[in-house]
């Protein structure tokens, strides 16, 4: 298979981790005989300098042109003047509009080796595997919004919640295809006691699920009992899917679970053209240039870029499982290494992922 695929490294640690994540792939492609080519482009803050502005034209047309997107992370002090023009998220979000990535997936893992230090028990973590799909361009984040004063001076604000019948199509859609072939379970998650717009949600998903996804076990739940039962038995999920904000929620509630950061990718997708996959955490200017990133969240977000834009499930089972061997090796970077426990860092956790493939 050929694919070219645009790297955008971004600000602080997001050039070491994309680095360490680039040789994974070239692993993949020698072992599997394919043909990835890598273009790097400018995007955040370091293209605010360069270029003055976050996302650079010719960035765009590269991701335009590509089959898939990987990006580190953008942002940093440096680029934190409030009175600033434009900020490097600026470039972050309209790479995302541009591409009409309306869907986001968060898989939400544990890992056995990480469980003793997550803050939740052993025995609640066990067998969580869960994958989120938020929906990202509507929503309330996105609704009219505005403010007024009546006249005794008060001030009063609003933003509405709207959904329409085919963006809730759209991504359920996604979210049971994506089931359909992995625990084959779906769990959408609404407001619909309280939220017409819920109401609507709720009937259009049940509509999809059932008319084209009839063998798929299928619940809905309350988000704020979802909120709970997140924590009280996350094992017993498999795909979620839910509106903008309450995934936003949702998923850094779960992000949690798995007890680093670090260990955490994400992939946004539109209906056809290139996806964009990345890491969830930031880049991290505290730690930027020491060498002690873990690059572990990147490396499992070029297997998702594999598995949702390449077609390459193999390849990207063989990144995961190579992960889990190191993790189960015992080697650590600093984040996740326990107190007294020795850690290695960005480069050398990014060599032994590599070995692990080239084992296996
Ligand atoms: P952050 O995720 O960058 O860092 C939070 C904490 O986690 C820090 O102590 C950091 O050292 C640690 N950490 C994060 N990733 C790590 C990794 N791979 N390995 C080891 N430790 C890691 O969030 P923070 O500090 O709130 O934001 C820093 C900058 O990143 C800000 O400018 C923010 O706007 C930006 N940011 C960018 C995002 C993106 O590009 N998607 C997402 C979130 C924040
Ligand atoms: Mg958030």
């Amino acid at each position: 298979m050929d694919a070219r695929i645009v790297l955008l490294p971004g600000d602080g640690i997001g050039p070491e981790i994309i680095d360490q994540a680039e040789l994974v792939l070239n692993a993949v492609a020698e072992k599997g005989g394919h043909a990835l080519s890598f273009e790097r482009c400018p995007i955040g803050g370091n293209a605010i300098d360069d270029f003055g502005d976050p996302l650079p034209e010719q960035t765009v047309e590269a991701c335009r042109n590509s089959q898939a997107i990987l990006l580190g992370a953008v942002g940093g002090p440096k680029w934190d003047d409030p009175t600033a023009k434009t900020r490097p998220e600026a470039g972050l979000l309209k790479i995302r509009r541009e591409l009409k990535l309306f869907a986001n997936l968060r898989p939400v893992k544990t890992f056995d080796c990480l469980m003793d230090s997550s803050p939740l028990k052993r025995s609640v973590l066990e067998g969580t595997d869960i994958l989120f799909f938020r929906e990202l361009t509507g929503g309330i984040y996105f609704g009219d919004s505005g403010r007024s004063t009546t006249e005794t001076g008060e001030e009063s604000a609003y933003s509405t919640m709207i959904y329409s019948t085919s963006e809730v199509e759209r991504i359920v859609r996604l979210a049971a295809a994506a089931a359909m072939q992995r625990g084959k379970k779906l769990t959408s998650v609404d407001k619909a006691n309280v939220l017409e717009v819920s109401r609507l949600w709720r009937q259009v998903a049940e509509r999809v699920v059932k008319e084209e996804f009839p063998e798929l076990e299928y619940e809905v739940v309350l988000v704020d009992a979802m909120a709970m039962h997140l924590i009280s038995r996350p094992s017993t999920f498999d795909v979620v899917v839910t509106g903008n904000m309450f995934g936003d929620i949702l998923t850094d509630e779960a992000s949690m679970l798995p007890g680093s950061l670090g260990m955490l990718p994400s992939a946004s997708l539109g209906e056809s053209g290139p996806g964009l996959y990345e890491p969830i955490h930031g880049s991290a200017p505290d730690i930027a240039g020491k060498g002690i990133a873990n690059p572990l969240a990147t490396i499992l977000a070029a297997a998702m870029m594999l598995r949702h834009s390449l077609g390459l499930e193999d390849e990207a089972a063989d990144i995961e499982r190579a992960v889990d061997a190191v993790l189960d090796a015992g080697h650590r970077t600093a984040d996740l290494a326990g107190k007294g426990e020795t850690s290695i860092g960005t480069v050398e956790m990014g060599q032994r992922v590599v070995e692990a493939l080239q084992k296996a």
